[in-house]
């Protein structure tokens, strides 16, 4: 298990200049579900909180979902895609093995001069990718950065399984990060680990150099998301209180100074025992899990974006994002808005 932590004290602090979601047209209801698997309504929302998915159409990618937020984002920063120099798209779900999704998106947006790669950390995806992002425009590689969360799980879930096709959904958030040059809000604090000892609990086993879906002994079953959900569901809440409590230390901060929780997105039960950890209000939480269900990395990227137009952050908030997924990995990050 590794654990990084740092603060934004050696280099140039980095703040948020704009946000955009996109969620795609088609809604899944609970209702819809129960025509097709073995479940309820009553079910899935007492176990997860989960009324409804968005459902990306057949022909609507990762990296079509990816650029709608990102457009979405530049626009609010009021940043010219052509002058964007660096693009992450975190995913568990790209276009295709290679190239990355970011290229595609680099193409779809026209940021002819960004460098542009993915990065694979599941629900934890979009903080990782505004670490990296911190660190590279911070550090002065790169003068700003567009990072995405952007996934279409429904590619990847197996409509049959109850135990997971009830659980997530398809979505991407966006953020562009640039150098905080006057005081007006910075990235305070930033979280990452990781413990791949624990990969086994949640994966898509086939599709890789382990299980090429070509051969002959790879059943499609092997191409869908598989959990372990209730050994996933104890490390998720004693992982997401640990990257709370740290980044919230790492940022000189205590609990109370944080206006706004936004937390993964995957079970109500799950952050209900991160509020009570944090002894948190609960309607300083931003909750959307109801609408869109598990979007992984898009979860906390969109969550940021509704709260952001909602005017739920004001100037000089202080937030904490969190999240936990495959990996298993997960992070957290204090910033001042
Ligand atoms: N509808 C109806 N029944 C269902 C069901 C569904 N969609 N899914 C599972 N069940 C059944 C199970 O088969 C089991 O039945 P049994 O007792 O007869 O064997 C029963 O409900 C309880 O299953 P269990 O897995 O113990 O439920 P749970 O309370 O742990 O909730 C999860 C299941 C998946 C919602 C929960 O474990 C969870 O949220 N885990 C973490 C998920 C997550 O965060 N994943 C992504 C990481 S970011």
């Amino acid at each position: 298990m590794t654990d990084s932590a740092s603060t934004a004290q050696t280099m140039t602090p980095v703040r948020i200049a704009g946000t955009g979601s996109y969620l795609p047209e088609r809604i899944m209801t609970n209702k819809d579900l129960e025509k097709s698997v073995d479940t309820s309504d009553e079910w899935i929302t007492t176990r997860t909180g989960i009324r409804a998915r968005r459902i990306a159409a057949e022909d609507e990618h990762t990296s079509h979902l990816a650029a709608k937020a990102g457009a979405k984002a530049l626009e609010q920063a009021g940043i010219d895609a052509a002058d964007i120099e660096l693009i992450i798209v975190a995913t568990i779900t790209p276009d295709t093995l290679t190239p990355a999704t970011a290229c595609y998106v680099q193409q779809h947006l026209g940021c002819l001069k960004a460098v542009a790669f993915d990065i694979s950390a599941a629900c934890s995806g979009f903080l990782y990718a505004l670490e990296m992002a911190r660190t590279s425009v911070g550090g002065g590689a790169f003068k700003n950065a567009l990072i995405i969360g952007a996934e279409k799980l429904s590619a990847f879930v197996d409509w049959t399984d109850r135990n997971t096709c009830v659980l997530f959904g398809d979505g991407a958030g966006a953020a562009v990060i640039v150098p905080s040059t006057n005081g007006d809000g910075r990235v305070l604090s930033s979280q990452l680990g990781t413990d791949g000892a624990q990969a086994g609990l949640l994966n898509i086993p086939g599709g890789g150099s382990a299980c090429p879906m070509t051969t002959e002994n790879a059943p499609e079953s092997l191409a869908y998301l598989a959990m372990q959900g209730r050994e996933v569901f104890k490390h998720a809440v004693n992982a997401m209180k640990k990257a709370s409590i740290d980044g919230i230390t790492a940022a000189g901060l205590t609990p109370k100074d944080i206006k706004l929780l936004i937390p993964h997105q995957a079970n109500l039960r799950i952050i209900d025992a991160i509020v009570e950890r944090l002894e948190i209000n609960r309607e300083d939480v931003f909750i959307n899990l109801d609408k869109y269900g598990n979007t992984s990395a898009a979860a906390v990227a969109i969550a940021l974006d509704e709260a952001h137009r909602e005017g739920r952050i004001q100037r000089g908030d202080k937030i904490l994002l969190v999240a936990f997924g495959a990996g298993l990995t997960w992070a957290s990050a204090v910033i001042e808005w």
